[in-house]
């Protein structure tokens, strides 16, 4: 078991967040409106629109050097053409906050959520989608300066399952995915590829940030009998957004479990006592398959693990977890991968689209005085940033 892995002397130690899932009262995002479908709403979520300066000293105090956080399209383009130049400001002021602590800024351009204007219009697959996400982008490539990391979007293979899904809907097949997340029409997610390599151009040519974009990796494995589903799904749900990367600066990889494929499609996880509080398979080591399989396909880009975590009330087992991810993070290391960096998701407990029970976080908080809480992960995490990654302290 590598304990003590070679790591680059600048590797990045951080933890992440979404600026919906945390910030609070994002009114004119389309995930506000659709939330009222939901369980839960997201309300004044952790309050980090006030409060992210705490979050980051928490982090920064706890030894770690990065933070992944987004910033919102719906405030910052509240009505279409219409742009705040205060809720920039705003993002910038957390940009110049993470400099203060000697934090590494790593800024999602889109996370999930888009304003409810763009979404209404017809959103990715309207024909002035493109041109309203570009002049987006170059908006807020005025607040990226000095900035080495931008994620363009956020888990596109999502993104686009959520496109077929209201397309089925729309056509009344809402039994087609009643059994879970229809796999992405590839038209849908070569439309997303567009978008993705558009906002790539902009930000090399407005800022000096390495640009890419964040996959939710499957680390699907295919069970006797189910090779042929397995090579077809693994291009629909991944591969294809994994090639688009190539030529990009960087590609984030986010995992969180591995999926078993036979021939009729991803088998369902039945329920075990070993879940994690979203229903996932215990699964740390997906993060090496996840690794290695997208050095493999895009062909040898710096990897920066974006997201990875576990949904559980046992922080213990958050260590657990965490230790063995990261020792395959290390294994793969060791067999060449370059890896820049390791973000944890999430540096607090936050609104997991829909419900707050799946808790993610390195810090827990009160829903109702917004006072933080950090776990015992935060300090265990930190120890290990400080250490470059040695799992157990040498003296
Ligand atoms: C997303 C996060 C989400 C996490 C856990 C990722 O798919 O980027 O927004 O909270 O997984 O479900």
């Amino acid at each position: 078991m590598a304990n003590t892995p070679d790591l680059r002397n600048d590797f990045l130690w951080g933890a992440a967040t979404s600026a919906h899932q945390t910030e609070g009262n994002n009114v004119g995002s389309d995930m506000w409106r659709s939330e009222a479908r939901r369980p839960e709403r997201s309300g004044d979520a952790c309050d980090s629109y006030h409060r992210y300066p705490e979050d980051m000293r928490l982090l920064a105090d706890a030894g770690l050097n990065a933070y992944r956080f987004g910033i919102e399209w719906a405030r910052i383009e509240p009505e279409e053409g219409l742009f705040s130049n205060a809720q920039l400001a705003h993002y910038r002021r957390m940009i110049d906050t993470t400099r203060e602590l000697g934090v590494e800024p790593v800024v999602t351009l889109h996370h999930f959520s888009s304003p409810y204007w763009f979404t209404e219009d017809g959103g990715w697959t309207s024909d002035k989608g493109l041109d309203r996400f570009v002049r987006y982008v170059e908006k807020a490539c005025t607040i990226l300066d000095g900035v080495t990391w931008v994620c363009t979007m956020n888990e596109p293979n999502m993104v686009a399952t959520s496109m077929t899904m209201r397309g089925l809907a729309e056509q009344g097949g809402q039994d087609l995915i009643a059994g879970g997340l229809p796999t992405p029409l590839e038209e849908h997610s070569l439309r997303l590829v567009e978008f993705h390599k558009a906002a790539v151009q902009v930000v090399r040519e407005r800022t000096s940030a390495k640009a890419g974009w964040t996959v939710a990796q499957q680390s699907l494995v295919a069970l006797p009998g189910g090779e042929a589903k397995h090579a077809e799904l693994q291009w629909l749900w991944e591969d294809l957004f994994l090639e688009a990367a190539r030529g990009d600066d960087f590609l984030g990889v986010q995992s969180y479990s591995s999926k078993n494929v036979d021939a009729d499609g991803i088998v369902k996880q039945p329920d075990h006592p070993d879940n994690t509080l979203t229903g996932w398979a215990y699964r740390p080591d997906a993060l090496g398959i996840a690794l290695r399989h997208a050095w493999e396909v895009t062909r040898g880009l710096p990897l920066m693990v974006t997201e990875n975590g576990i949904a559980t009330g046992d922080d213990n087992r958050r260590i657990d977890y965490t230790t063995k991810a990261l020792q395959a993070l290390y294994s793969a290391v060791e067999d060449g991968v370059d890896v820049r960096g390791y973000l944890h998701w999430s540096a607090i407990d936050n609104y997991e689209w829909g419900h707050w029970a799946p808790t993610f976080g390195l810090i827990a908080f009160d829903r109702e005085t917004f006072v933080r809480t950090p776990k015992p992960s935060l300090a265990w995490l930190g120890g290990v940033a400080r250490r470059n990654g040695a799992l157990e302290s040498s003296g």
